[in-house]
């Protein structure tokens, strides 16, 4: 019997992994310009912090964790997101009393969820998420989003929409709260057993529901626009004007909601407007979350930040149809001819990728066509043609694949003499 891959999972074979380094290389990049660094946290966590963290009643708490027990009956999660792992690290690490503040901190890596698996949708993602935890400026949520764009556009995509809501503080949001319990309670029997469940747990996340997306009481549903108080209101028009400042657009939607619990005021996802990318369309998403680091027993400290998996990313990028500058090209594909030769290989090739260069040989016992041919299809620069009569005069024949051009060297020179044209 086969064993395959798991269902929601992906092998990244040769060929496409070269993208994956590239965007993660692009996505280090960009965060060193705007001042993050990099943070590692493990993939499994305690559960609690999900619960807490993410929130009891929202789908990836309820539906969607890997959890299991370990051997000594801990209660362990595969982490769902990075949010709440980077806040425990934040508060384990006191990095509240470093001198520098915010912390601004960025991860890449592996997220799960058991959800059903579609295209743009899996159980295995990589997420390049940043956190910057201790500033409430409004400049620091506009900068969360221009770091986000900044990654769509320099790797070349066109069709992409920030849209911003502001679910308020946690005031605006009781009121906000009250005034949807109330707007679907009467009619609540019409709604999907989710949302009956919802409307006391969180009435918010109703009007996120897909099923009952078409029902007449969403289109009128009480907006958070509706309860801000004057502060909410203020922050809000303040990160607005930082974006306008950076010459960002965006469009404002107070149906926005996010799926996870410990968001307030700032809330934004990037959606792909590309035609063909299929049903999901939100390529990333973040938002304010001022209450997380408190609710895991650290000091009140205001957080903002976002994540998008590279997966979307690739498909957007697919959509688009942009190619990515990634290159696996090779320097020196070394052909032998002859016995001798042959048997030298090994020790002149590990001198050339000694000196730097990218170099490779044939281990099937090819003919010197078939060597030649494997060059070609390598892409190799140059090759690097060792016959027994050259050995003999320590001479080796190198010839540039791109230009036809034809030189014996000194072998001992000859890595140099490449160097000098690569
Ligand atoms: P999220 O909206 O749950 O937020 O996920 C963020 C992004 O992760 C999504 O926009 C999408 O790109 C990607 N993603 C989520 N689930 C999947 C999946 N099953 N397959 C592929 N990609 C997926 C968070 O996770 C928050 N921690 C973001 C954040 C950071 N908020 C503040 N800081």
């Amino acid at each position: 019997m086969n064993i395959n891959i798991p269902r929601g999972t992906q092998d990244i074979l040769p060929g496409e992994v070269e993208k994956w380094q590239y965007i993660e290389q692009k996505a280090k990049d960009i965060c060193g310009r705007f001042r993050y660094s990099e943070i590692r946290t493990p993939i499994f966590e305690h559960t609690d912090l999900f619960a807490r963290g993410v929130g009891d009643t929202t789908d990836i708490v309820q539906k969607e964790m890997y959890t299991f027990q370990d051997r000594g009956d801990r209660s362990l999660t595969l982490r769902p997101e990075g949010t709440a792992p980077v806040a425990r690290s934040y508060v384990e690490n006191k990095m509240f009393g470093q001198v520098s503040q915010p912390v601004k901190l960025f991860y890449i890596g592996p997220m799960f969820r058991y959800e059903r698996p579609q295209a743009g949708r899996y159980r295995q993602f990589v997420q390049f998420g940043i956190e910057a935890m201790g500033s409430n400026d409004p400049s620091i949520d506009a900068e969360v989003m221009a770091l986000a764009m900044t990654m769509y556009q320099e790797l070349g995509l066109k069709s992409i929409k920030l849209v911003l809501n502001t679910l308020g503080d946690l005031e605006s949001r009781k009121a906000h709260r009250e005034a949807l319990i109330a707007h679907f309670k009467p009619r609540i029997e019409e709604f999907c057993s989710d949302c009956q469940n919802r409307l006391e747990t969180n009435p918010l996340r109703i009007l996120d529901c897909k099923k009952d997306r078409g029902h007449e009481l969403m289109a009128n549903a009480p907006s958070i626009h509706d309860y801000l108080n004057e502060e909410s209101s203020a922050y809000f028009s303040a990160v607005k004007e930082s974006l306008d400042l950076m010459g960002i657009t965006y469009v404002v939607d107070p149906t926005l909601v996010r799926g996870l619990d410990y968001y307030n005021h700032t809330a934004f996802e990037i959606m792909s407007d590309a035609e063909g990318f299929g049903a999901i369309t939100t390529l990333s998403g973040g938002g304010r979350y001022n209450g997380l680091v408190e609710d895991l027993g650290g000091p009140a400290t205001p957080g903002i930040g976002f994540a998008m998996s590279l997966e979307r990313l690739l498909l957007a990028l697919k959509a688009e149809g942009v190619e990515l500058p990634v290159t696996n090209k090779l320097d020196c594909y070394l052909v032998t001819m002859g016995e001798e030769a042959k048997s030298k290989a090994p020790g002149i090739l590990f001198d050339l990728r000694k000196a730097g260069i990218s170099a490779e040989k044939d281990y099937l016992d090819k003919k010197m066509k078939a060597q030649f041919k494997a060059a070609d299809r390598e892409n190799a620069k140059f090759v690097a043609v060792l016959g027994d009569d050259e050995l003999a005069n320590e001479q080796i024949n190198i010839k540039d694949l791109s230009t036809g051009e034809q030189v014996q060297v000194p072998l001992d020179e000859a890595a140099q003499y490449m160097k000098d044209r690569l």
